[in-house]
C-alpha cells in the first residue's frame, strides 16, 4: 500500500490527454441535461463502457457537444487541473484539443480556444500547473480540412499552442496517419512540434506507426503499442528514443487487455523504449493520472526506479521549452 502511495504522489506529468475529457462526470451528465444532449445512458455503469475504440468515439463525440460557452470550457479546463492536482499531484500537461468537432457546431478556432487557454492559464497561476496545447486533425474529416487547420494555427499563434496531432478514426474506423502528410509537412514548416495517435488498437498495425515516424516524421507518438508486431522499428526508436505517450487504463477499457507484466507498455518499457504515462480521457475510463500509476505501473510490477524513469520521460517527451523542463525536473 505504501508503494501505491508513493506512486500516487510522485510530481507528474501528462503529455496525452484530450481536454474534453477532463471534464467530472457529474459536469458531463449536468451539462447534457441543460443542453438536451442525448447521451447513450446516463447510468455511469453502461455510460462508460465499450466494445471497442469506434464504440468508444461515439461517447466523446456525444461529449464535445455539451460544452457550449465560453464559460464552460473555461469551467472545464479550471477545474481539470485541480481535481489532477488532487488525485495525483499533476505539473504539466499537455491537452489534444479539437477545433474541428466545435468549428462543425458553429464554434471558431479562436472562439474556441481562448476560453480554454484562459482557463488553463487561470489554474497555472492558482495551482503552479504548466500546459501546452495539441491541436488534433479529427480522422473523420478530410485532407484538405486538416490543412486548413494547420493554416488556422498559422494564422492564430498562441504562445501555448505547440504542436500537430491527429485522433479519432477515419470514416472506415482506420487510423492511416499518411492521409495527412500535407498538413504534417505545413505544421513543420512553421515550427510546430508533431505527434499523432497510431497503433493503438485492433484496427491498427505497426506499419501505422512506421508511417506516422517515416512519412510525418512525428516528434513523438501518442499510444504506439503495435510497434511491439515489428522488431526491427522497435530497435530503430529505441535507438532515437522516441517518445511513446502511453495511456494504460484506456487499453483495458477501449482493448480489453488485462494491466499485468505481460502487457504491451509494461513489454515497451522492458524493452527500452522512452514510455510515459497518461490517462488519454480520464472521465471515460474513470482513471486520473494517480491510478495510472497507483494502478497502471503498479500492475505492470514496475519498481520505484522505473516509474521514476516514467515520470522523467514524461518531462522528456514533453514539447515546452528547456526552461519549463528544468522547473519540472
Ligand atoms: N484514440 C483516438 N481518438 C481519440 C482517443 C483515442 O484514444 N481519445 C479521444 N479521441
Ligand atoms: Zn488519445
Amino acid at each position: 500500500l505504501a508503494y501505491r502511495d508513493y506512486l500516487r504522489l510522485l510530481p507528474k506529468t501528462e503529455l496525452h490527454c484530450h481536454f474534453v475529457s477532463t471534464l467530472s462526470a457529474a459536469r458531463l451528465i449536468s451539462l447534457a441535461d441543460r443542453y438536451g444532449v442525448e447521451l447513450p445512458t446516463t447510468d455511469p455503469e453502461e455510460l462508460f463502457a465499450y466494445d471497442d475504440l469506434a464504440d468508444f468515439l461515439v461517447a466523446f463525440r456525444a461529449a464535445t457537444d455539451v460544452l457550449r460557452t465560453s464559460e464552460d470550457l473555461a469551467t472545464t479546463a479550471y477545474d481539470g487541473v485541480r481535481a489532477a492536482v488532487i488525485a495525483g499531484n499533476l505539473r504539466y500537461r499537455e491537452y489534444g484539443v479539437n477545433p474541428q468537432y466545435f468549428a462543425a457546431r458553429g464554434m471558431g478556432y479562436r472562439e474556441f480556444l481562448e476560453p480554454v487557454i484562459d482557463g488553463l492559464r487561470a489554474a497555472e497561476r492558482d495551482l503552479g500547473v504548466g500546459f501546452r496545447l495539441v491541436v488534433a486533425i479529427n480522422r473523420r474529416e478530410s485532407a484538405g480540412s486538416a490543412v486548413e487547420l494547420v493554416e488556422q494555427m498559422i494564422s492564430h499563434p498562441y504562445p501555448e499552442v505547440v504542436a500537430l496531432g491527429q485522433d479519432d478514426l477515419t470514416p472506415e474506423n482506420t487510423e492511416d496517419p499518411g492521409r495527412f502528410a500535407e498538413a504534417y509537412a505545413l505544421a513543420k514548416r512553421h515550427g510546430f512540434h508533431l505527434t499523432a495517435h497510431a497503433g493503438e488498437t485492433a484496427t491498427a498495425s505497426a506499419e501505422d506507426v512506421r508511417v506516422a515516424v517515416d512519412v510525418l516524421g512525428v516528434d513523438r507518438i501518442d499510444h504506439g503499442y503495435r510497434v511491439l508486431d515489428d522488431p526491427e522499428l522497435v530497435a530503430r526508436l529505441r535507438e532515437r528514443q522516441l517518445p511513446f505517450a502511453t495511456t494504460p487504463l484506456s487499453t483495458r477499457a477501449l482493448s480489453g487487455w488485462a494491466l499485468d507484466p505481460g502487457h504491451r507498455i509494461a513489454r515497451m518499457i522492458r524493452a527500452g523504449l522512452n514510455v510515459s504515462v497518461s490517462t488519454d480521457d480520464g472521465v471515460f475510463f474513470r482513471t486520473d493520472i494517480g491510478r495510472e500509476y497507483s494502478e497502471g505501473l503498479f500492475s505492470f510490477g514496475i519498481d520505484a526506479e522505473g516509474a521514476k524513469a516514467v515520470a522523467l520521460a514524461g518531462i522528456d517527451g514533453a514539447f515546452c521549452d528547456s526552461d519549463e523542463k528544468a522547473r519540472l525536473r
